[in-house]
């Protein structure tokens, strides 16, 4: 079977917890990871890994010294991208991102995240975002990817600058790059 067809099948058969019929589109792949820092020692996170499209991406953007702690509920696709990715800078987490601080103690330098927050409770938002923003160096940024700007006033009140960026893909995709200043 095609892997993005393979993809979207696992998609649309958890589409509860995955929130999507598909992988993200290239265009946003990129784009989402546009504001990665490229130097040494960097710590990132992934929320939503999935079948790690995007992980891909991070780990052609991060420096050899860098890590990358990739968060997924679904424990089939972690066995999924264990034995598609031979990389020791990633470092796959079978678990939430609302338990960030289970996890990764270090500050992070940038998080990139698909995970589907219209699914959540305010609650569970609200606990994700908090600690995103506690965890996150200053000067860094919490990027976010979702089929609408409808969560634009969550990620205002979390964090100190919010710019979007819209794709005319079908579904419609939205970055959200959010800032926590220096
Ligand atoms: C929209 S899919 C995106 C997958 C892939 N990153 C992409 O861009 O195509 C969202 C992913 O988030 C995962 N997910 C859902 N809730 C989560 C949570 N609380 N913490 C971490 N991952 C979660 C889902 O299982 C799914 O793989």
């Amino acid at each position: 079977m095609k892997n993005s067809f393979k993809t979207s099948f696992e998609f649309t058969k958890n589409l509860l917890t995955t929130g999507a019929f598909k992988e993200t589109s290239r265009r946003v792949e990129i784009e989402i990871c546009s504001k990665l820092p490229t130097g040494p020692n960097r710590v990132i996170v992934e929320f939503g890994m999935g079948h790690a499209n995007i992980s891909k991406e991070i780990l052609r953007t991060i420096s050899p010294s860098s890590k990358l702690y990739a968060f997924e509920v679904k424990e089939e696709f972690c066995d999924h991208v264990a034995a598609l990715i031979n990389d020791e800078r990633l470092i796959i987490i079978n678990d939430g991102a609302e338990n960030l601080h289970k996890h990764v103690g270090t500050p992070v330098h940038g998080f990139v995240s698909t995970i589907p927050f219209t699914f959540f409770s305010k609650e569970m938002s609200n606990a994700i975002l908090n600690q995103a923003y506690e965890a996150l160096a200053p000067g860094h940024y919490f990027s976010q990817a979702l089929y609408s700007k409808a969560h634009m006033k969550k990620f205002k009140n979390t964090f100190d600058e919010v710019t979007l960026k819209r794709f005319l893909n079908i579904p419609l995709e939205c970055v959200h790059h959010c800032k926590k200043n220096a």
